[in-house]
């Protein structure tokens, strides 16, 4: 009875700890070590949050004394800082609070604290909550809205308040400092009193963790919440409500950081809707926000029904435009051409824009990725985005720098991810995806911190002080049997995603039915859309497979500068990561590594499936370093994953053979 008992207790704590653990993020509670905090700056609430840390979480000497110093300093940007081993020096509180978090994850990661000058990349560094007012979230797949419910009482609980606040703390510790609170495909309502109330109350949480709000507004809101007749960017009335909106906006939040906007784009209003441009609809909101110091955050993401290439379109409505915004609109750009690919090559818009100011935005919930069940880190991808070198100065113009000033001058730099947050009791559904919020965070504030470091960070502040892992490690344990290995699983996780589902530049070839998760190369219901089934991306027929996007197809090569365009133009060059991006090629073109294009793709799906099976003997072998709950639920979700790679590489390749009417190798060598 007594032993009974006694599991039924450890039962308890352990679903007790279940959602603490999964709760705490990479924020995970230590036994600090005393510290005394010498500030020589004005109170704030920043400050105090940069002193609450640093007592919560202090690793260094015991005793030591910290000085947190807030003086001018050429060197520094406004959210950067000096740090030294027991000392942060900053020109705002802002930086004290980043200096604080920094010196703090330097010494849990084991990592050294030199004396250095540290400056984020970007101005603004944002998630963008694709939440609706009520409570759903727009490709979200961790649980319903942190911030909005659909009893729609307004009440703000303590719980709402210890969630955002927990939230807060989490973007502040990786340096984000700006969340827009709702859906792209905006709601008028959000601009309602009642909903503005609650975004007040929503702020006032943030604000000390240095996180302002911005909103996502809908271009018709005019006509649907103002009950004009017209949305129209030039007519007087729609200039003078959005004037008088923008103003009761800054009444009850007057640190709001500005709008983003989805126009003319997938069906929503826009100022073409009246025969003006992208730049007419962004400068009358730029106009309506400058005297608060407000931005505008214009999204890029068009495409209509009648293009030959969707791929082309972005460019082609945004490069004439280059030099007509006000400083105070940023062009907000997907990292891929089409949307959020599991691999797309970089946006040709980032090398386009030299007078505009022009922000990444990435996708960190997995929508095209496994979604909440498939371990995906996808920092490799962003990291490969930002590295990639656009040549729009000539060599050396990668993605980061055309974004973070320094190619052409910006007045304003950002970079957006669509987050994967939700009241899931661990936030993000699948305890890895944690990964990809932080990741994205990491990148934002350091547009050059390579992959490895971002994944052994994360592990080590997530895992090593978990004290539920049933076996105690010494450190050389641990690094050897779990940091290792599993930063190897996370370094490999989206190129494995890739050969699994979209290989060799296959993209957009998912279901449809299934919400974006599983195959469906052959998804195309009468009456749909061309544009949203997957044969008109990978043109399958029994001559061969792939987009034809040189220069004798629909020509999206041209929208690259040169070495690029030609290196795309021709297969003999083309990267295999994007060949079928822009070439149709015969099932029997000979690859680079002699096999031929057929036997290649059949040998990456393989991969992809070998790889998600070795991942999970690799987690299996971390059991000994997990606690209970977590390892067992990354355990289930590998073992879907693995089971939906499997059905990915049939489906694929079953359906691929009736046009190659070649036999799938039965063993297949790992693609070179
Ligand atoms: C994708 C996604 C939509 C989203 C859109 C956007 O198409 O499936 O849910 O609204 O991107 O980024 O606007």
């Amino acid at each position: 009875m007594k032993k009974l008992l006694f599991s039924f207790c450890l039962l308890g704590a352990s679903l007790g700890l279940r959602a603490e653990d999964g709760h705490q993020l990479w924020l995970r509670p230590h036994p600090a070590a005393p510290v005394k905090v010498v500030a020589t700056a004005k109170n704030s609430a920043l400050l105090a949050t940069a002193r609450q840390e640093l007592a919560r979480g202090w690793q260094g000497p015991a005793g030591a004394t910290v000085t947190l110093t807030l003086r001018p300093d050429k060197a520094l940007k406004p959210d950067g800082f000096r740090l030294g081993p027991t000392s942060v020096q900053a020109a705002t509180a802002a930086g004290l609070l980043y200096g604080a978090f920094e010196l703090l994850r330097r010494q849990q990661t084991g990592q050294p604290v030199t004396t250095e000058v540290v400056n984020p990349s970007y101005e603004r560094r944002l998630l963008n909550h694709w939440d609706n007012p009520d409570g759903s979230v727009e490709r979200g797949y961790a649980g319903h809205s942190i911030f909005w419910r659909k009893d729609s009482s307004f009440v703000v609980t303590p719980r709402d308040k210890a969630l955002w606040q927990a939230y807060a703390r989490a973007n502040a510790s990786v340096g984000l400092n700006g969340s827009v609170l709702n859906n792209v495909n905006a709601s008028p309502l959000i601009l309602s009193a009642e909903y503005l109330g609650r975004a007040r109350a929503i702020a006032d949480v943030l604000r000390p963790y240095g996180v302002r709000v911005y909103l996502a507004v809908k271009f018709s809101s005019p006509v649907l919440l103002g009950g004009l007749k017209t949305a129209d960017p030039l007519d007087p009335a729609v200039i003078k409500w959005w004037r008088g909106k923008v103003q009761e906006v800054y009444r009850q939040i007057p640190d709001f950081g500005g709008l983003l906007v989805k126009a003319s784009s997938e069906g929503q209003p826009g100022p073409q809707d009246y025969g003006r441009t992208h730049a007419d609809g962004a400068n009358m909101l730029a106009d309506a926000l400058r005297p608060y110091g407000g931005l505008v955050m214009w999204r890029a993401f068009v495409y209509s029904p009648s293009d030959k290439d969707r791929a082309k379109q972005a460019y082609n409505e945004f490069k004439p435009l280059d030099g007509k915004f006000r400083d105070n609109v940023i062009v907000q750009v997907k990292n891929g051409p089409i949307d959020f690919q599991p691999r797309e090559p970089f946006s040709p818009l980032f090398g386009a824009l030299k007078k505009t100011s022009v922000m990444p935005e990435f996708q960190i919930t997995q929508e095209y990725l496994g979604q909440a069940i498939d371990l995906v880190f996808l920092s490799t991808m962003w990291e490969e985005c930002l590295r990639s070198d656009t040549y729009q100065a000539g060599p050396g113009s990668t993605v980061a720098r055309c974004t973070d000033g320094s190619v052409y001058p910006q007045k304003h730099t950002a970079m957006a991810g669509v987050s994967n947050v939700g009241l899931d009791p661990n936030w993000t559904g699948q305890d890895f995806a944690q990964a990809n919020w932080y990741a994205f965070g990491r990148l934002a504030w350091n547009n050059q911190l390579p992959s490895a470091q971002i994944a052994d960070e994360w592990l080590k502040q997530t895992f090593a002080n978990s004290a539920a892992g049933p076996r105690p490690a010494t450190a050389a344990d641990w690094n050897t049997n779990f940091l290792a290995p599993v930063t190897q699983l996370l370094l490999t996780s989206r190129e494995a995603a890739v050969n699994y589902s979209m290989p060799l530049g296959l993209h957009h070839i998912m279901s449809a039915t299934h919400a974006h998760y599983g195959p469906g190369p052959w998804w195309a219901p009468p009456g749909m859309r061309p544009d949203w089934t997957p044969p008109y991306y990978h043109q399958a027929d029994a001559s061969g497979v792939g987009f034809d996007r040189t220069t004798t197809g629909s020509n999206a090569v041209s929208q690259y500068h040169e070495p690029l365009a030609a290196q795309f133009n021709n297969p003999a060059t083309c990267p295999d990561e994007y060949l079928l991006w822009f070439h149709h090629l015969p099932w029997d073109f000979k690859m680079k590594s002699g096999r031929s294009l057929w036997d290649e793709l059949c040998a990456h799906y393989d991969l992809g499936v070998h790889q998600v099976r070795q991942f999970q003997q690799v987690w299996d072998q971390a059991q000994p370093y997990v606690d209970a709950e977590r390892f067992a639920a990354v355990q289930d979700k590998l073992r879907t994953q693995s089971g939906n790679a499997v059905v990915w590489k049939d489906a694929c390749l079953l359906y691929f053979q009736q046009f190659s009417h070649r036999p799938i190798p039965a063993t297949v060598e790992p693609p070179m």
